[in-house]
């Protein structure tokens, strides 16, 4: 298994009385991408900034590089990268000028600086945007050009918080890809993310809620772990199917899809007597083959029991 390049032992953030973030621990693996899920005001952004060292925990420790985090941050810092919610691209200056700025800022200079531009605008596919203003740029190219400003320096690990949101289908795969390009060099990528499509590519996942890790591994065990088989029924009977199904005590859930309803049943069941009975209620469906459950599935378990808790 891959040495941790961040291990995070009890991270904990506090507001006043409020608490963001609560006796967090994981790790990061070198090379992996690792995703960090949540709803809005889980704690996420919080436990990112305390790892970049903009915000001062309240309690935990954190290693990086088998250094200490936060009595070395000197030793370490300079082998981070950080790109946050809030893009920090000067908007009035070019693509080209952000990069040599953020590049001297890193301690790069001269021709290593403009080498290093060059290559990280064409990696991240807009170095022909390079003489437009910031402000000019879609929201996909502004993106690629925080994450090139974010890796000018060559960081060991890289802070990526909501890199994706408002990006559209296409340019968030040009944007994986050229995550996958610096895992490749090398760099191990910790990234918040509210799309569940790109979660399932991470190799693994912390799911974090009211600043509580609830659920932590690898997409895949993670759906398994829930015990689910999903199956949906097309039907003109929508809703009463949906009434009638959830009388069923071993119906952990019944929604409705469309004009379909899916059925939400522990994963050992067999499924063919519980439809057997809905027939001889009197319903008439087509029932599609059980699904194993997705990321939302998990997403919406999770957040639910949270608040029946
Ligand atoms: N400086 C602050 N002072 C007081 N409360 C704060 C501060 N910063 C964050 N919080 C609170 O901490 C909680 C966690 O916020 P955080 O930004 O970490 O959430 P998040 O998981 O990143 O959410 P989102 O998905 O919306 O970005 C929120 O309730 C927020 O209001
Ligand atoms: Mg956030």
């Amino acid at each position: 298994m891959p040495e941790p390049v961040l291990e995070v032992k009890g991270l904990t953030r506090r507001f006043g009385a409020f608490t963001a973030v609560s006796d967090l621990s994981f790790e990061v693996r070198a090379g992996e991408i690792f995703g960090f899920l949540g709803p809005n005001g889980a704690g996420k952004s919080t436990t990112i900034r305390m790892l970049c060292g903009v915000l001062a925990p309240s309690g935990g420790e954190a290693r990086a590089l088998g250094r200490n985090l936060f009595t070395e941050a000197d030793q370490v810092r300079a082998h981070m990268g950080y790109m946050s919610q809030k893009s920090s691209l000067l908007t009035d200056l070019t693509v080209a000028e952000n990069l040599r700025f953020f590049g001297g800022l890193y301690g790069l200079q001269g021709q290593a600086l403009a080498s290093e531009v060059e290559f990280r605008l064409r990696e991240m596919q807009v170095w022909e945007h390079r003489n437009l203003l910031v402000a000019a740029l879609s929201t996909g190219e502004r993106q690629r050009v925080a994450l090139a400003s974010a890796t000018l320096h060559r960081p060991r690990i890289l802070f990526l918080d909501e890199p994706t949101s408002g990006v559209d289908p296409l340019r968030r795969r040009l944007f994986w890809e050229a995550m996958d390009e610096l895992v490749a060099e090398g760099m191990s990528i910790l990234v918040t993310t509210h799309n569940l499509g790109e979660a399932d590519q991470c190799d693994r996942l912390a799911f974090i809620l009211g600043g509580r890790l609830m659920a932590y591994g690898r997409p895949r065990s993670l759906k398994e772990a829930l015990g689910r088989q999903l199956i949906e029924l097309r039907t003109e009977q929508f809703r009463a199917l949906q009434a009638a199904a959830r009388a069923h005590p071993e119906v952990l859930a019944a929604e409705l899809l469309g004009r379909s309803v899916r059925l939400s049943l522990p994963a050992g069941l067999d499924s063919a007597r519980l439809l057997d009975q809905l027939h001889q209620e009197g319903f008439a469906f087509e029932a599609l083959p059980p699904e194993p459950p997705s990321l939302e599935d998990l997403f919406v378990d999770l957040v639910q029991r949270a608040r029946v808790a």
